[in-house]
């Protein structure tokens, strides 16, 4: 498939979801970020100006995120907050929902996805094991289920929840979910990135009015991609990091890019967009085709269940 995408005007700073709220391009991305750092990290980020934070009741760092709001002295109103539903509570949402609010010390939340269209048993700990170290899985119970409860807590009246959306979710098992949901996912947060741009996954996402989310867009923790001579001689070019060309070719496909950074210059320059040509665009979009390139960073083992993805075998 080609891979040349419609192009988004320069100076793009907010995308549409298919509620029609308003969500920032750019996001900060909360996972990974250790005690005692994530708070610090989400009050620098915000009165640097981002007013999108990604986060998931299974970083188990949310009530820091809650601290670091209110420490910005950003207003609430102001903040596209997220956070997911964790696998092991797919059977009752609602009280992993409740726990994320609790966290947070907030009232709602802007986007509500689930980490994983996968359930697992719940009572067994965060992330239950088979003998062989795969996550358990609860076969019995499907993502699709899960997502009316979803929807039942979106339309509840209770006002928790802003948006439903998913993560981690391949075409195929996105085809599964829009042949029986009646709300349309407003996002599907997935790992994006120059080694894994997943062009038609993406496309497919655009093409339905589901909002694609980059996670992972740098390549996660100690990543290659920071060094990879097509990423560093373009950010030489415009005379900035190459994390920042990173993003901005994500931003220019018309996706969410949601950067994790404890460190403060990275937290500022990570929101500096800059306009890649389209020969820039093109050169970055085609990198994953060169051999032995392609590269998915994180690939959890499901014990038996198929994400349908078509590099995770
Ligand atoms: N839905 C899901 O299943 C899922 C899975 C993974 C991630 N996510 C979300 O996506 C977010 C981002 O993904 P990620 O945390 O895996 O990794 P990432 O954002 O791709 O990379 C983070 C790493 O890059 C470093 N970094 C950040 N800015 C940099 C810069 N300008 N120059 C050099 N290094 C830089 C960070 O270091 P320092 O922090 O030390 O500065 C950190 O080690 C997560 O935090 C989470 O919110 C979601």
């Amino acid at each position: 498939m080609s891979s040349s995408f419609p192009s988004v005007p320069a100076g793009t700073t907010h995308l549409t979801l298919n509620t029609g709220a308003k969500i920032p391009v750019v996001g900060l991305g909360t996972w990974q970020a250790k005690p005692g750092e994530v708070a610090a990290a989400v009050e620098t980020a915000l009165k640097a100006g981002y007013r999108h934070l990604d986060g998931a009741w299974a970083y188990d760092n949310e009530t820091e995120v809650g601290q670091g709001i209110k420490n910005s002295g950003v207003p609430r109103s102001e903040i596209f907050l997220t956070t997911k539903l964790w696998g092991t509570f797919h059977r009752n949402p609602l009280e992993n929902l409740n726990d994320s609010l609790s966290r947070l010390g907030v009232d709602y939340v802007d986007l509500w996805q689930m980490h994983w269209p996968v359930a697992m048993p719940s009572g067994q700990g965060k992330i239950p094991v088979n003998e062989d170290g795969s996550r358990k899985i609860d076969f019995d119970r499907n993502f699709t289920e899960t997502w009316k409860d979803m929807e039942k807590i979106l339309n509840d009246g209770s006002g928790k929840v802003r948006a439903i959306g998913v993560s981690n979710v391949s075409i195929p098992r996105l085809e599964e979910l829009l042949a029986e949901a009646s709300v349309v996912p407003a996002a599907n947060q997935i790992e994006l990135h120059p080694y894994l741009p997943q062009h038609d996954l993406v496309r497919f996402c655009q093409s339905k009015g589901i909002t694609p989310q980059a996670y992972s867009p740098l390549g996660s923790t100690d990543s290659p991609l920071l060094q990879e001579p097509v990423i560093t001689k373009i950010a030489q070019a415009h005379g900035v990091q190459p994390a920042q060309i990173i993003i901005s070719w994500g931003a220019q496909r018309g996706v969410t890019v949601l950067p994790k950074s404890v460190t403060p210059s990275r937290i500022e320059a990570n929101a500096k967009l800059v306009h890649l040509s389209a020969e820039e665009m093109k050169e970055i979009d085609e990198l994953s085709s060169q051999e032995g390139k392609k590269k998915r960073f994180i690939k959890p083992t499901w014990g038996g269940w198929d994400l349908k993805f078509d590099d995770w075998k």
